[in-house]
């Protein structure tokens, strides 16, 4: 059975990576999907390769009319949103006394105030619609504490659990669950930067960290997308109607709470 079949899904950051890989399952499951990314030349391709169901759209989760222009072109073309994935975000690191203030805007931007203004827009379309939605953050476990070199990624991960659930108290009165996913270390090009910028800091070959990374995972491997489709197709789905407000650790085993 298909768990999404007719309901119209918006994900950002869906060119590559997670966001991708949600997109292709939830088409599986019977979506429509809107990939929408910055890149929209890698979000044309990621559309065609998963194929019907599937199509790209221009969004910069950072700017007011993209973010409003992309609901909107997504509502004209499926007649309605039920499901946004705020998949959108970036990473850096550098010890506290070299963060720069363009890397603190950047990524607050990125993953805080465009997780928080891509939710108040796809909340007045489900609202307005008046038959509730589901909306899914990607937090992470660098929400769950600091790290030496993270301060600025830790915390916009914490902005959206925090935010995550102040949402999920307010919209659940308009039938919409709000709830995140806070993934450990998944493989991928995101983790390749990663990788690159603690090679630079900590003084080490390439690679080394993602390997130290992995083995330290109780599971015993780094994650990969497919390892969260199951989370997310859940808090998109009719199973989880009753489920609010709640941040899911899908990591292998790497926090526990
Ligand atoms: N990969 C991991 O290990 C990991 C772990 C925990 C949490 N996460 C989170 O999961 C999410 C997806 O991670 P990923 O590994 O797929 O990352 P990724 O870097 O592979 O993909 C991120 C996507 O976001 C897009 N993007 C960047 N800025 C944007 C903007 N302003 N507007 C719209 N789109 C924009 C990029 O073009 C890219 O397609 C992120 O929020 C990330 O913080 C990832």
């Amino acid at each position: 059975m298909q768990r999404l079949k007719n309901k119209r899904a918006m994900i950002t950051g869906a060119a590559r990576g997670i966001g991708r890989t949600f997109a292709e399952a939830y088409v599986r499951e019977g979506a429509q999907v809107a990939l929408c990314d910055i890149d929209l030349e890698r979000a044309e391709v990621s559309a065609k390769e998963i194929g019907e169901g599937a199509f790209a759209v221009q969004l910069d989760v950072t700017n007011q009319e993209s973010i409003d222009q992309a609901v909107q072109s997504v509502v004209s073309r499926l007649g309605g949103l039920d499901i946004l994935v705020n998949n959108a975000g970036v990473f850096d690191l550098a010890p506290l006394v070299e963060i720069s203030r363009e890397s603190y805007d950047r990524l607050f931007s990125i993953n805080v105030s465009g997780t928080l203004f891509m939710m108040q827009a796809a909340a007045k379309q489900m609202i307005s619609q008046g038959k509730g939605g589901r909306i899914i953050n990607m937090a992470s476990q660098a929400g769950r504490r600091g790290e030496p070199l993270v301060a600025v990624y830790c915390a916009t991960k914490a902005a959206v659990i925090s935010l995550t659930q102040s949402a999920a108290l307010n919209l659940i009165e308009h039938g919409i669950n709000v709830n995140a996913i806070a993934p450990g270390v998944v493989e991928g090009e995101h983790w390749d930067g990663v990788d690159a910028l603690f090679a630079r800091y900590e003084n080490r070959p390439r690679g080394q960290k993602k390997k130290m990374v992995g083995e330290a995972v109780p599971y015993g491997r780094m994650g990969t997308a497919e390892d969260l489709v199951g989370m997310a197709v859940f808090l998109a789905g009719p199973e989880s109607e009753y489920v609010v407000a709640q941040t899911y650790n899908v990591d292998g085993g790497n926090w526990m709470n």
